[in-house]
């Protein structure tokens, strides 16, 4: 049996407009690469290998062995269902995790860093045990690595991470994760201003009460944006890519944002918002040069207002973490 595995874990757009805390998709990159090994020293310790980026590497900090942490307790309670040589060796504390990190999103962008490593962790030690739990049910541990990287343990990144295509979170209690099918050859455009934007602080300036009406045209919204990528209906999903309840506020974190997303429908997007809790911003396209054509305006229009920005284009990513 292998005792190191290498994974790549997907970047991920989280709320996509109206979807606050409980609609995501993957991007087929960037995306977070780890390697996963069961060592001989007992405990999780953790490797950095990326010159310039720093991270925690206290393991009680760190999202992904948060994530790995969760994930062994559960198992240390179900140790007779899933009794392993391997599993068994680390439960009585005679094994270890190490987690080494080769290539990491960046933190604060808003396309899920935090999720993808916490993903990875999870999904790679779920490997090297033998597959013990499916994809599903890794969810729940990846959700404690948001839990400690921004206070809340919301699923709409390490959902589509793990799973890949668009994911609904029907329901958090209890956990009730649904994949939406969604058009091949839809694509999208990211724009990301070189500023950061913590999760943390974006989530803390939202309003704890919202008014039914806006509630009413949000739930049109999602429930359009769900019907609309189901049928294939692009003239819907683009009707729906509207939020009444978060761009309002987490919009003012944005320098030029009405700007860019002007340019961006004008440009040919289906819909245009702020991706997960910012600062990158996302524009979905009916196709690829679609979006390739809305990434060059996003840039320029950044450029234009002399604010730095990284774009790129990606599908959507239908397989979600895999082996590297
Ligand atoms: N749903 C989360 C938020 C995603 O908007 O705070 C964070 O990436």
């Amino acid at each position: 049996m292998s005792h190191t595995i290498k994974i790549f874990s997907p970047a991920t757009v989280a709320n996509v407009a109206c979807g606050f805390d409980i609609l995501g998709f993957a991007l087929e990159a960037p995306g977070d690469i780890i390697s996963v090994s069961i060592t001989d020293k007992s405990g999780l310790s953790i490797r950095n290998e990326i010159k310039g980026m720093n991270m925690p590497l206290d393991p009680d900090k760190n999202t992904t062995t948060v994530a790995i942490q969760a994930y062994l307790e559960y198992l240390t309670v179900n140790a007779l269902t899933y009794a392993s040589a391997e599993l068994s060796s680390m439960l009585s504390g005679k094994k270890g995790v190490e987690v080494v990190f080769h290539e990491k999103i960046k933190p604060g962008s808003g396309v899920g860093s935090s999720s993808a490593s916490a993903a990875a962790g999870v999904f790679g030690l779920n490997e090297l045990f033998g597959k013990p739990l499916n994809k599903l049910e890794l969810v729940q541990f990846a959700m404690q690595g948001e839990r400690a990287a921004c206070g809340s343990a919301h699923a709409d990144n390490v959902a589509p991470a793990i799973l890949g295509g668009f994911v609904l979170v029907r329901s958090y209690t209890p956990l009730d994760i649904v994949t939406i099918p969604y058009p091949d050859d839809l694509c999208v455009a990211i724009i990301h201003p070189q500023i950061e934007v913590r999760t943390e602080d974006a989530r803390k300036v939202l309003r704890k009460e919202i008014k039914l009406k806006d509630a009413i045209q949000q739930w049109g919204n999602i429930a359009g944006l769900i019907a609309g990528l189901m049928k294939g209906d692009y003239a819907l999903i683009g009707r729906s890519l509207q939020d009444v309840i978060i761009e309002p506020i987490r919009s003012m974190l944005i320098p030029g944002y009405d700007e860019v997303k002007l340019a961006a429908m004008e440009a040919g997007a289906l819909g245009c918002s702020i991706s997960g809790s910012g600062p990158s911003m996302f524009a979905l396209c009916q196709d690829r040069a679609t979006a390739e054509k809305v990434s060059k305006v996003l840039a320029k229009t950044f450029d234009e207002m002399g604010i730095e920005s990284h774009v790129y284009v990606s599908g959507i990513n239908a397989e979600g973490v895999r082996v590297a």
